[in-house]
């Protein structure tokens, strides 16, 4: 492709793409990918200054809305925010502004907010009342919106002491999270279609031909603009301005920060990132203005962006990428998920290939098929999932993916029950769930028996060795010796290691077979109260239901798996190996370490996986929630940790403690020294 076919090739994507997300309200990509499309065509044309154009997509503001409403034709243009992606950018745009005003970056102050993820409104007030409301379009001229923004709970309808004059207040128009899910509850409800997100939904909403439908929407109003039309206000700064906002009674963003200086203010644009999840409304970044409005003045505005203000757009947490296959995984339950396996990318900062598609029915209503490209999407902590397929025009797609019926390991029937949303390989000899249940019963929150990786199952389970976990503790080294890569050194050492765990206490055994609902939490309580398999065993469903933490669930799933032929068969081997299946008294065989405590772990843990490390801090005592409060006795930090604990301990003064102190923090219950 030549420069010229790849500009214009790249101008009739951002238009399709313009139309959907401005005009329908429904975007085709996710707005990471669009803003690659748009920085790769400005590359271009600052490249070829030839294929430069006037009308390029690349200097428009948005886009004409479809014609609903009146046309506004806005008293001073609605533009919009350049953007940089990270704080490298973010300082060279600052050193730009500096050298426009030929100031020191160091006195410098910027005003620094989250940048809501809803869309651009202007209301025009004439003599304090409101008058008119307009939303964006093409940045000159936008639609008239007013009825429905009058529906707007908390959008002022008079200023309070404005008499005179004609002014417009600017902001972003959003829907809450909180708000979001409860209208989607009500579409579901009233079998209306779900809106994909909350800007999708507000977008919506705002745009209602009839204002009474627009009434019933929880549509919010943050102010973040006085735009003095008349030319008559006398502010200096830009948060005076804000404080006039809020003495009106506008809604205006209380997170919004002074700082001096590019490092102060880099280093609260960092802040915004971390917490980024922790507002009520969705955010895709965060705004940094120059705060001194003859500073402002100084600096104007290019076509479509001030100079004096900047967008820092966070990590994406949606990209697009192609479906190169779709397959199911068999858990230890015989669970089957489907997954996507991804052409790998980059996603909230990490590179993706395998992506959740949880069940049959997230497949099937989202329509994924092999080739397709599609939307993956990474928050927080929360595993990788596919969100829906990108339409392609023209492109031929696969055909329909249907959920296997056989399972792809062992070739059985899959089930599913009517009212189920998962489906199951229910054959319990299947290899699959065999090797995923001897792995975890192997494990660290289990058993603990060192020697015991998938690999090394695999193979025992291969080589005919194990059908069972009860197997392991028949295994001779003269069996083992003779496998490949494992010798007679090893092959003592395992059986060493398996000898050992015979005195595991029964909490960790529970947790080890696996039973249905049973964490390790539960595992403990039951074990604790019951004291020995044999006990647990014959306790009547009501018992096992009045405990604390156990319920009905967990109850009627214990109770039933003590009484399952196969699983009595089991411990009966058990017990003739020599288990102990016992829960000490008072002292356990594991020392109550982190009694009482909270120990919340980040990032990962060598040779523990997420609930291997939880299930050991419960084994002594203790607790392992998923944040950080002021009751977190303190932070194990591991590889790659999540920032926003992070930060959470930094603020309330949590000790964080190395990964290569867990061992001991297990053992002693304390740590030697904490991270700086
Ligand atoms: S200031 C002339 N501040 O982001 C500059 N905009 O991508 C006016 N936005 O068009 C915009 N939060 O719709 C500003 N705190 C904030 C914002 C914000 C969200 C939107 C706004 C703007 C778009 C640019």
């Amino acid at each position: 492709m030549t420069p010229a076919e790849r500009v214009a090739w790249l101008r009739g994507e951002i238009t399709r793409h313009n139309e959907a997300y401005f005009i329908h309200d429904t975007p085709n990509i996710p707005d990471a990918d669009y803003d690659v499309l748009v920085r790769e065509l400005r590359m271009l044309e600052a490249e070829y200054p030839e294929l430069r154009d006037a009308d390029s997509v690349s200097e428009q503001v948005g886009a004409r809305d479809a014609t609903l409403f009146q046309e506004v034709v806005h008293a001073e243009a609605m533009l919009s925010l350049d953007n940089v992606f990270d704080a490298h950018e973010l300082r060279q745009w600052v050193g730009r502004v500096a050298k426009g005003l030929g100031e020191d970056v160091e006195t410098l102050s910027f005003a620094i907010e989250p940048k809501i993820d809803g869309l651009a409104l202007s209301i025009t007030y004439v003599n304090g009342a409101l008058y008119q409301a307009a939303t964006r379009g093409d940045g000159q001229v936008g639609e008239d919106v007013s009825e429905n923004v009058r529906t707007i709970r908390n959008v002022p309808a008079r200023l309070p002491g404005v008499a005179g004059g004609r002014l417009e207040v600017r902001g972003e128009v959003f829907l809450a999270r909180d708000d979001f899910h409860e209208l989607n509850r009500r579409q579901r409800a009233q079998g209306a279609k779900e809106f994909a997100n909350p800007r999708n939904a507000a977008a919506g909403s705002l745009r209602q031909k009839d204002p009474r439908v627009s009434a019933q929407r929880p549509l919010s109003f943050l102010a973040y603009q006085l735009v003095d039309v008349a030319g008559t206000l006398t502010f200096s700064k830009y948060l005076d301005t804000i404080r006039q906002l809020v003495d009106w009674g506008f809604l205006t963003a209380h997170e919004t920060r002074l700082e001096v200086g590019a490092d102060a203010m880099v280093a609260r644009s960092d802040w915004y990132e971390v917490h980024r999840h922790d507002f009520r409304y969705d955010i895709d970044g965060v705004v940094i203005k120059i705060d001194d409005l003859a500073q402002r003045e100084r600096l104007g505005f290019t076509s479509r962006a001030p100079r004096w203000a900047i967008a820092r757009k966070f990590p994406p947490e949606e990209r697009t990428t192609r479906l190169l296959a779709i397959e199911v995984s068999i858990g230890r339950t015989g669970r089957a998920t489907p997954f996507a396996v991804l052409e790998p990318v980059v996603v909230a900062g990490s590179i993706v290939s395998l992506a959740t598609l949880h069940n049959q029915d997230q497949v099937a209503a989202k329509d994924v098929r092999p080739g397709d490209l599609v939307i993956v999407r990474k928050a927080g902590d929360v595993i990788p999932e596919v969100v829906s397929a990108v339409v392609e025009p023209g492109r031929r797609r696969a055909k329909k993916w249907t959920f296997p019926t056989k399972c792809p390991d062992c070739g059985q029937p899959l089930e599913r029950s009517d009212d189920e949303s998962d489906t199951y390989c229910v054959n319990p000899a299947c290899p699959a769930q065999l090797l995923q249940q001897i792995v975890h019963f192997a494990s660290r929150g289990a058993l603990d028996i060192e020697g015991l990786g998938e690999q090394r199952v695999a193979q025992l389970i291969a080589e005919g060795l194990v059908s069972d976990v009860a197997d392991l503790f028949s295994l001779r080294v003269e069996d083992l010796a003779v496998l490949e890569g494992l010798g007679e050194l090893s092959a003592t050492s395992l059986v060493r290691e398996i000898e050992k765990a015979k005195s595991t206490p029964l909490s960790r055994v529970l947790v080890g077979l696996g039973v249905r609902h049973v964490g390790p939490v539960a595992a403990r309580e039951l074990a604790t109260r019951f004291r020995s398999y044999a006990a647990l065993a014959r306790a009547p469903l009501e018992e096992l239901e009045a405990l604390d933490g156990v319920g009905p669930v967990i109850a009627q799933s214990v109770y039933q798996y003590c009484r399952e032929a196969e699983s009595r068969e089991r411990i009966a081997r058990f017990v003739t190996a020599g288990l102990s299946l016992i829960e000490p008294e008072g002292g356990r065989v594991l020392e109550a370490t982190l009694e009482g405590k909270a120990v919340v772990v980040t990032g990962s843990l060598e040779g523990y996986s997420r609930d291997e490390a939880e299930a050991a801090i419960v084994a002594r005592g203790g607790t392992s929630p998923g944040s950080v409060s002021k009751k977190t006795y303190c932070v194990v930090v591991g590889e790659a940790p999540g920032a926003s604990k992070l930060i959470r301990a930094e603020e309330l003064g949590t000790p964080r403690v190395g990964a290569s102190e867990f061992e001991a923090l297990l053992r002693t219950g304390t740590w030697t020294s904490t991270l700086a």
